[in-house]
C-alpha cells in the first residue's frame, strides 16, 4: 500500500500527463524491469520547473539506466545534463540508451561515487537532481550547492521514504539510520537561511530547494 498518497489520485493525475511515445515505451519498459526510475508525477513537476527557470544546464546524481536524464533533456529541448553513476552495468546500459534517443552530445555520464566524482565536476548549473544513496544527500547536496546558478533549483526525490521519514509507527528497524539521515537532512535544507524548501508528497517524497 502506498503510504504517501492515494492510489486513485496518483492514477488520476498521471492520466492528465502527456508523454512522448518513444518515451514512454521506454518507461514501461524500466517499470517491467522494476528499475527505480523517477514518478511520472515527478517527472512532471521536474519539467515544470525546468521551464520555469528556462533551465539549460542539469546536474544529476543518480543515472540508473539514464531515463530521468533523457527526460530531462527532452524536457530542455538542447541544454546539457550532467549525470553521475556509480554501477558500472547501469553506467553502459544509460550510455547505450542515451544514444538510441540521440542525445549523446547532451548528456554526458560519469561513472564513479558522487561523494567524490562531484569534487571534479566543473561548470554551473540551474538544476541538480539528486536521486541516489538517501545517507550522503546532505553531501550531495553542499557539493551541488557550490556548482548551483543563483535562482537555481535543487530536487531531491524519496526524501520521504515510503512515509517513514513522517512517521516514527512506519519505521522498520533496518531503515532506522536511514530515516535519522533524511530527517536531519529535511532540518537542514528546510531551517537554513540561504536557502527556501517546500516538501511535496509527491512520489515517494520531492524537496524542492531555491538557492536564494
Ligand atoms: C533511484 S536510481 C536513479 C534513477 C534515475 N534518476 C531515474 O529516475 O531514471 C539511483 C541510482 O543511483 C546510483 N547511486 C547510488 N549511490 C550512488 C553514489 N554514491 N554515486 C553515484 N551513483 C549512485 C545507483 O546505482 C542507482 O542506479
Amino acid at each position: 500500500m502506498n503510504k504517501i498518497n492515494k492510489e486513485y489520485i496518483d492514477l488520476y493525475i498521471n492520466s492528465l500527463i502527456k508523454e512522448d511515445e518513444k518515451l514512454k515505451e521506454f518507461r514501461e519498459y524500466c517499470e517491467k524491469r522494476n528499475l527505480p526510475i523517477i514518478h511520472r508525477e515527478v517527472g512532471q513537476y521536474i519539467k515544470l520547473t525546468i521551464n520555469q527557470l528556462k533551465a539549460k544546464s542539469i546536474i544529476e546524481i543518480g543515472t540508473n539506466v539514464g531515463f530521468s536524464s533523457i527526460f530531462m533533456s527532452m524536457a530542455m529541448n538542447g541544454g546539457k545534463v550532467v549525470t553521475l553513476e556509480r554501477s558500472e552495468k547501469f553506467y553502459n546500459e544509460a550510455l547505450k540508451n542515451i544514444k538510441n534517443f540521440r542525445l549523446e552530445n547532451n548528456i554526458s555520464v560519469l561513472l564513479g561515487d558522487a561523494v567524490e566524482l562531484l569534487d571534479h565536476v566543473e561548470g554551473s548549473f540551474d538544476i541538480a537532481f539528486i536521486d541516489a544513496a538517501k545517507s550522503y544527500y546532505g553531501i550531495f547536496f553542499d557539493k551541488c550547492l557550490k556548482m548551483m546558478k543563483p535562482g537555481g533549483i535543487i530536487l531531491s526525490d524519496n526524501v520521504l521514504y515510503q512515509g517513514m521519514v513522517a512517521s516514527d509507527e512506519l519505521v522498520v528497524r533496518r531503515k532506522k539510520t536511514l530515516v535519522r539521515n533524511l530527517r536531519n537532512y529535511l532540518k537542514y535544507i528546510s531551517d537554513d537561511k540561504r536557502f527556501v524548501t517546500s516538501i511535496l508528497p509527491l512520489g515517494d517524497g520531492l524537496a524542492v530547494t531555491l538557492i536564494k
